[in-house]
């Protein structure tokens, strides 16, 4: 079936859905829904649509679930599965599901429960029908729904090996299939958070319905595995809101004999409210740190200049937008920051 009838499949079952309580006409034409839309009203309730055929329903009715349900029959050994596997998956999965670009899809068996768990098919999937579901009905990503039952089975055993969780000789047809225990089986739980296991769950909520917070204040957590993991955040290009990454890199090794480093303007800018308008490489509303930093690096006088401009703000700089002045903010971190954006606000 071409994509276009697929679709008009898609509108048939929705006529269905909201016909539900009409009685269906036995027989209905078979599935030769050709594209366009609808012309001949078949029910007089809304006047268009027609009762989708069962083989359009199938086309749709593809979920696989733990008990077997929709299931197909078929077979496929590890073997076959890599063939398949290096052939359609491994550009993207890497030869042994490492990943290569996009996400692992082996490793990580056993960690769940510990401080930096990693998780994959093989680490974190309760059962095996669910694999079989997700490379049937989606992978390849750039070609989904193009296997056989045969390499679906084939391609599962061949990604449970890769977990270490099917020998290398290793079949599966259906019973197999239903018959394995994956390692994680009875892990889903919804009490802890989903970055460290000891934290609260973040999508789990009752609605406050009286005496709520006035202010809600959103934020959010890195573990400290993962601080430096992409490199400094505060420093990224940030394109969406007044968002200032959190500054991840661990402090610079002091370098040599120069002074001790002091205070952080980054750091003194964000207190103070700065980087509501300015980004430190992307413009807000005022120009990026590093830009003001940029035109004003070497001139005479800049420190003084800017440290004025920003005690009681200003307008035509860098365009009709103006900087309100900011009487707030102590002298001394005044300095600071005006240094740190001379440097070039690193
Ligand atoms: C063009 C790249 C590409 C190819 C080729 C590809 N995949 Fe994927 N695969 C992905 C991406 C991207 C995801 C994540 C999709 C998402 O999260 O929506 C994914 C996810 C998966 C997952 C789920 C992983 C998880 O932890 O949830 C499995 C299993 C998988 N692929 C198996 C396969 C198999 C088997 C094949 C070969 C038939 C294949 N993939 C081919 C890109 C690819
Ligand atoms: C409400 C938004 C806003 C806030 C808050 C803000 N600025 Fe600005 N800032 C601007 C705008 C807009 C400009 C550009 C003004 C112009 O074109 O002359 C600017 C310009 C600047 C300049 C360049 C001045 C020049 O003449 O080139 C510096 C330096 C500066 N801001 C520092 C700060 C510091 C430090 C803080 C925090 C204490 C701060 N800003 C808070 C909006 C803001």
């Amino acid at each position: 079936m071409s994509r276009c009838c697929r679709r008009s499949g898609v509108a048939a079952v929705a006529a269905v859905l909201a016909l539900a309580a009409t009685p269906l006409p036995a027989a209905a034409p078979a599935a030769t829904a050709s594209a366009g839309p609808p012309a001949v009203p078949s029910t007089p309730r809304f006047g268009f649509g027609k009762p989708a055929t069962p083989q359009e329903i199938a086309g749709w009715d593809i979920d696989v679930r733990p008990d077997g349900t929709g299931l197909p029959r078929g077979r496929g050994s590890v073997a076959q599965g890599q063939r398949v596997y290096d052939e359609k998956c491994a550009s993207c999965h890497g030869t042994f599901g490492e990943s290569n670009d996009y996400m692992a899809i082996a490793g990580g068996v056993g960690t769940l429960a510990g401080d930096a768990p990693i998780r994959t098919t093989g680490s974190k999937l309760n059962h095996a029908t669910t694999l079989w579901d997700y490379i049937n009905r989606a992978m390849p990503f750039n070609a989904p729904k193009t296997l056989t039952v045969e390499e679906v089975y084939a391609l599962t055993a061949y990604v449970l090996h890769l977990n270490d969780l099917l020998p290398a000789d290793a079949t599966l047809d259906r019973d197999a299939l239903l018959a394995l225990r994956l390692p994680n089986r009875d892990g889903f739980t919804q009490d802890h958070g989903f970055m460290t296991r000891s934290g609260r769950p973040d999508t789990r909520n009752v609605a406050c319905m009286s005496n709520c917070a006035a202010e809600v204040r959103l934020s959010s957590e890195m573990p400290e595995h993962a601080r430096d993991a992409h490199g400094n955040l505060a420093e990224q290009v940030r394109d969406v809101g007044p968002l200032a990454g959190a500054k991840t890199a661990a402090a610079a090794p002091a370098r040599g004999s120069l002074p001790a480093a002091g205070p952080d303007g980054g750091e003194l800018a964000k207190g103070n409210g700065c980087t509501a308008c300015h980004g430190t490489a992307s413009k807000i509303v005022g120009p990026s740190f590093r830009e003001i930093g940029g035109r004003y690096a070497g001139a005479a006088g800049a420190e003084a200049t800017l440290a004025a401009k920003v005690r009681s703000g200003g307008v035509g700089a860098w365009g009709q937008v103006p900087m309100p002045p900011q009487p707030q903010v102590k002298e001394a971190d005044v300095t600071a920051i005006v240094r740190w954006i001379l440097g070039g606000a690193r």
